[in-house]
Formats: structure tokens, C-alpha cells, sequence
């Protein structure tokens, strides 16, 4: 399954949602690759130094995007596409080979509204490709106390594409995770909240991707012999 984190707009979450995503993944048990789609490649050095037992590839260039995506997608149970905050092409070419695209969206009306703009190529793989891929809303950075009001549940129906129940709340552990080259499962006590809230929105939007507590057990057994 190829899965790309999408949004046009630069800083809504994209590159800490994709290193979360593929690090879950991977402690599911399942082979992941991640595929750095940004010319800044802040993912793919990011998880290397996190879960260098996951596969990066980095792929910039919308035909290298197109070409390679399914042979990647071969050798490996979820690919993890990170989306660049502009470069419409490159969005495109994702777009078109993706089964399912994450929209990160930062949780205030403005944000809401522009991403009727951001996701108009979106959309128009979804016309060419019957209604694939599937997509979903993510809030990202989100306040604490925050409850998702009817306006923006009205304006996620408007652009017809679902919104995750669960979100990213803002924290700072999310900001310190990269720096420290650690995802916020090894990030300890100050991190227990991230912790569980990331791990509620990937088996939301990923039911089927959890696998049983035992290849669970086996993952982790493994990760931190290191
Ligand atoms: N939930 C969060 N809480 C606090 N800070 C966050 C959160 N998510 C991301 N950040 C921080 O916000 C900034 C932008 O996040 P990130 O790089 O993931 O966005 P992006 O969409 O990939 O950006 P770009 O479009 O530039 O690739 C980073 O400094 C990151 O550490
Ligand atoms: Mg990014």
C-alpha cells in the first residue's frame, strides 16, 4: 500500500506525521519504506537516525516519482510518502500513485478553507483514477482543549473528504523528536500523551495495518536491543 502525506500548504505537519506513520508502521510489525519526496529530506534523515531499520529512498523529481513508487511498493508492505509543502507536479505524480493520502491540516478555519485550494490535485486524481486515492484530514497542531467545531466538520464535508477523529495535538515533544533522532514512542514519560494519541490515529485511519501484540512484542524486543 502506498500511502502519501499530501497537503500544498509548507508546515501543516507533513514530514512529523510521515516519520510517525512509518515508525507505527514499522512496529507493527510490517516492512516499511519511507520515500522522501522534499528536496529539504528532512524525513528520510530523520528516520534513518530514529528506525534506521526502515527503508528511505529519496525521489524529487515527478517522472522518478511515477516510475518508482511501484516497484518500491513491491518490496514492501506500506510505502510512506512524504509530500513536498509545494511543487505541485511532485504532488501530482504522488497523487496519482498513492492507494490513500493523509492531509495534515492545521485546525482553524483559515487553514480549513485554504485547503479547498490545496487540494485541488487532489481532486483531480481522484476524477481521473474513479475516486482514488482514498483521502482523509488529519488536524494537525492542534490546542490542547480544542474540540472540533461544526464549522470546520462542515467544511471538511464541503471538499466531500473525511476528517480523522482523532488529531495531533501541538507539543513540543513533536518539535524536540527530530533533533534528538527519536520518534515520540522512545521519548519516555514527557512523551506518554503524543505517544498515545499518534498511536490512536494510525489505527484509526489504518484499522488493518495493526498486527497481533505478539509481532508487536517481537518488533520492540528487537528495536531496543540495539
Ligand atoms: N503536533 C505538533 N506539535 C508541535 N510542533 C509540531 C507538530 N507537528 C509539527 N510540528 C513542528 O512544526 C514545524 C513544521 O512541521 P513539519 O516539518 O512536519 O511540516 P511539513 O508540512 O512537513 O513542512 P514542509 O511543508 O516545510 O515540508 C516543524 O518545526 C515541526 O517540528
Ligand atoms: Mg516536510
Amino acid at each position: 500500500m502506498i500511502i502519501v502525506v499530501a497537503n500544498s500548504k509548507g508546515g501543516v505537519g507533513k514530514s512529523t506525521l510521515a516519520v510517525h506513520l512509518a515508525a507505527w508502521l514499522f512496529h507493527q510489525g510490517h516492512r516499511v519504506t519511507l520515500a522522501d519526496c522534499d528536496t529539504q529530506q528532512s524525513s528520510s534523515e530523520w528516520i534513518r537516525e530514529a528506525r534506521p531499520e526502515v527503508r528511505t529512498v529519496r525521489l524529487d523529481n515527478p517522472d522518478i516519482i511515477l516510475n518508482e513508487l511501484p516497484v518500491l511498493a513491491q518490496d514492501a508492505d506500506f510505502v510512506v510518502a512524504d509530500g513536498p509543502g509545494s511543487q505541485t507536479e511532485t504532488s501530482r505524480a504522488l497523487l496519482l500513485r498513492g492507494d490513500l493520502a493523509i492531509v495534515p491540516c492545521k485546525a482553524s478555519m483559515l487553514e480549513v478553507r485554504a485547503l479547498a485550494k490545496a487540494t485541488d490535485v487532489l481532486r483531480q486524481a481522484q476524477d481521473i483514477r474513479g475516486g482514488h486515492p482514498k483521502a482523509v484530514i488529519v488536524l494537525s497542531m492542534v490546542g490542547k482543549n480544542y474540540r472540533l467545531t461544526q464549522d470546520m466538520k462542515d467544511a471538511a464535508a464541503a471538499l466531500s473528504l473525511p476528517l480523522a477523529s482523532a488529531a495531533m495535538i501541538l507539543r513540543q515533544i513533536y518539535a524536540d523528536a527530530p533533533g534528538q533522532g527519536a520518534v515520540v514512542w522512545d521519548m519516555g514519560a514527557r512523551a506518554r500523551d503524543a505517544a498515545n494519541e499518534a498511536d490512536q490515529l494510525f489505527r484509526e485511519i489504518l484499522p488493518h495495518a495493526v498486527r497481533r501484540p505478539a509481532a508487536i512484542s517481537a518488533v520492540r524486543k528487537k528495536t531496543t536491543s540495539r
